[in-house]
């Protein structure tokens, strides 16, 4: 199928579970706001759905929701330029997700890495939703016919088979009605690193504060956890071939590198030779340089949340212009009958 039977339209969404860190917002939230633009209608989402596949309190996953609808526009997205939406109050999404759930079969979702790492040796006392996790993913991405997906390193198997769920929908109905949608994974930071364990993923389930930088920290908390950010005892090298078995030195220059809008071997021309006592201090200023302003605005927004339900019930308007006659088609191939006019 041809890429250019589609309107150019991106599409990704983050859990409102808890803190963001440094790594949703170098992998995603960053990326997000670089596609904004004329090359694309951009859409948004919290996906709080996905978020209730595992427990959540209630009163914490509303805040976070508006936390994180916050942390959007702070970052850079406008609302009147992409589409912000929690994923709950698009209804489609639910809907079509129970389509590619019988679609999807349980071999794919059980090769999923996520699903292995999340529902460990419990995996009889998982959720059912935990298990179909991907299936929702792939609604989210597809019930927009969205063509571009910028994510981190980490949900590419998810992306994967967002593609297999389009290919055998199309191959099992006989249409052309599903685009076969490009993952977006550039840049130097689609996988951020603990700052304790350079082979570990920055991630909000980490029990150690100070394995990642969140985007609520102030300035004093992101110094010191660089400071104290685990490193080797050598020299930083002037080419990108000198990091390779130094995860933790890799991991530095990397978060540099899309802090700064620069590649790997230009940071490396500028800092080669230095020793980490002095380039952690660089790093870290430039680190409270990029994120103290989001947070400011972040807090800031967070004491309007009226204007932030305005926001997000705007987005759902403006969504379901798009998810509603994506699904109803879909229910058409199916062969669902349609409600007439009594
Ligand atoms: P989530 O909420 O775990 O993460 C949100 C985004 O942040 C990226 N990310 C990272 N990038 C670089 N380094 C890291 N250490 C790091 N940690 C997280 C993730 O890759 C992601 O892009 N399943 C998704 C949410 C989702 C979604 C979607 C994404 C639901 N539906 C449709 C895209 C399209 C998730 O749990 O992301």
């Amino acid at each position: 199928m041809s890429e250019s039977a589609f309107t150019p339209r991106v599409f990704s969404g983050i859990q409102p579970t808890g803190n963001l860190h440094l790594g949703n917002y170098l992998g995603a939230m960053k990326r997000f706001v670089d596609m904004q633009g004329a090359d694309f209608e951009t859409i948004y989402c919290m996906v709080d759905l996905h978020a209730v596949t595992v427990w959540q309190d209630p009163k914490d996953l509303m805040k976070s929701t508006r936390e994180l609808c916050a942390g959007f526009i702070a970052a850079g997205i406008d609302p009147e330029k992409s589409i912000l939406i929690n994923q709950s109050q698009v209804p489609e999404h639910a809907q079509l997700a129970w389509i590619f759930n019988c679609v999807a079969r349980m071999g794919w979702m059980q090769r999923m890495t996520q699903w292995k790492d999340k529902a460990g040796k419990n995996a009889q006392n998982a959720s059912l939703g935990l298990f179909a996790y991907p299936a929702l993913m792939a609604a989210d991405i597809l019930v927009y016919h969205a063509t571009h997906v910028p994510v981190g390193e980490d949900q590419k198997q998810h992306l994967e088979l967002t593609r297999d769920i389009a290919i055998k929908f199309n191959h099992d109905y006989g249409v052309d009605f599903f685009p076969e949608t490009e993952p977006v994974i550039e840049g130097a930071a689609t996988r951020v690193m603990s700052l304790r364990d350079g082979s570990k993923k920055m991630s909000k389930s980490d029990v150690s504060d100070a394995s990642r930088i969140n985007l609520t920290d102030d300035a004093d908390a992101i110094a010191k956890k660089i400071r104290k950010a685990k490193t080797d005892p050598e020299a930083l090298p002037s080419e990108a071939n000198g990091l390779e078995e130094r995860p933790e030195a890799r991991n530095l220059v990397n978060i540099y590198a899309a802090l700064n809008e620069q590649s790997v071997d230009q940071v490396l021309a500028d800092v080669g030779g230095k020793q980490f006592s002095e380039f952690k201090p660089m790093l870290a200023d430039l680190a409270v340089s990029k994120l103290a302003p989001i947070s400011t605005e972040m807090a800031r927004l967070m004491d309007n949340q009226d204007e932030i339900d305005r926001i997000l019930a705007r987005g759902s308007q403006r969504a379901r212009e798009i998810t509603v006659p994506i699904l109803r088609k879909t229910y058409d191939i199916v062969g669902m009958v349609p409600p007439v006019q009594l």
